[in-house]
């Protein structure tokens, strides 16, 4: 097996010191609300697995299914030899992309959690070992630089993790994406869609409970981290459909008045009975959403692919 590189351009306190200024922002603001990125520790990102495989969650399979019926166009049009991935976790969609670039050289995934990474990178190295894989342990929503390797890039960002980010800063994030590409270079980027709104808060309620499990996890993140005393049972799961804004909401909604301590930020946060904390916003897109999105971030969308339900899309881009 060819060993592989790990990079880090995070600060190793880098995530402490981010939790804290977000839960002190967040949790001081009126409504409340935390970034989705504090779910993921390792129970976190295991109940995040688990949901890819509910009935209810449809984005995982239907973007497996575009990947599988694509690959091949997306091979022809792009000829990458670069393998850029945003958010890779466990890389496990990617592979369909690695088995279809016959000129790959090397793979470049980005993901904050390290352990992901060199679980991923390891085990991609098993199979293929004539890779090159160059892990990166930042969070790519601050600004990226990569490392030299042969163009032409394609830059992946699957999911529909874009969903996550608040409109100006999905502008802001698109940029620095841009910033990335060279002429020749793609960006293949995966979006949920609008759709009923029945589908939609089934996927983010499930019935076997595991998304709100997964919402209360950040709880127990908090509890660890900074010695705060959440009771997940004095909350409930709460996914609202914002037909407005077109997204999905979780929130956890204070069953009983209560406050709670968050010891090491000398803190002390009141609930309302009823009162409700925003963990996460998921975003539904439509096509020309998009396209203006990228055409405002100075990309050009070229193929548009959604599986044969019409739940989920697949685009690629180009520097315009
Ligand atoms: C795959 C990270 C984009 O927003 O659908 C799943 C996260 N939240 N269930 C999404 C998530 C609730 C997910 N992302």
């Amino acid at each position: 097996m060819s060993p592989f590189i790990v990079t880090r351009t995070l600060p190793v306190d880098a995530t402490g010191a981010d939790l804290r200024t977000d839960v002190l922002q967040g949790l001081g603001r009126d409504p409340k609300s935390l970034p989705p990125k504090w779910f993921y520790d390792a129970r976190g990102s295991e109940l995040f697995e688990e949901i890819t495989r509910l009935p209810e969650y449809y984005p995982t399979r239907a973007e497996r299914e575009i990947l599988h019926a694509r690959a091949e166009e997306i091979a022809t049009a792009t000829g990458a030899r670069t393998l850029v991935e945003l958010g890779s976790g466990s890389s496990e969609k990617t592979r369909i992309l690695l088995d279809a670039l016959p000129r790959l050289h090397s793979y470049l995934p980005v993901d904050v959690s390290e352990s992901a990474l060199t679980l991923a990178a390891e085990s991609l190295l098993a199979e293929r070992p004539a890779l090159s894989v160059h892990a990166l342990i930042a969070d790519f929503t601050r600004g990226l630089t990569l490392p030299g390797s042969p163009g032409p890039r394609l830059v992946a960002f699957l999911g529909g993790t874009l969903g996550n980010l608040l409109p100006d800063e999905r502008a802001v994030f698109l940029k620095s994406v841009r910033a990335l590409l060279l002429p020749g270079d793609a960006l293949l980027l995966g979006t949920d869609l609008v759709k009923d709104q029945a589908t939609l808060i089934a996927a983010y309620d499930d019935s076997a409970g595991v998304t709100a499990a997964f919402n209360k996890n950040v709880l127990a993140v908090l509890n660890r981290e900074l010695d705060a005393d959440f009771d997940p049972d004095d909350f409930a799961h709460v996914a609202h459909w914002d037909s407005g804004h077109e997204w999905i909401e979780m929130r956890l909604r204070a069953r009983r008045d209560l406050v709670v301590k968050v010891r090491e930020l000398n803190l002390a946060v009141a609930f309302e009975e009823g009162e409700e904390l925003r963990t996460e916003v998921s975003a539904k897109f439509r096509e020309d959403g998009i396209r203006s999105e990228l055409a405002e971030a100075g990309m050009e969308l070229s193929h548009w692919w959604t599986d044969e339900a019409g739940r989920f899309a697949l685009s690629l881009s180009t520097p315009a």
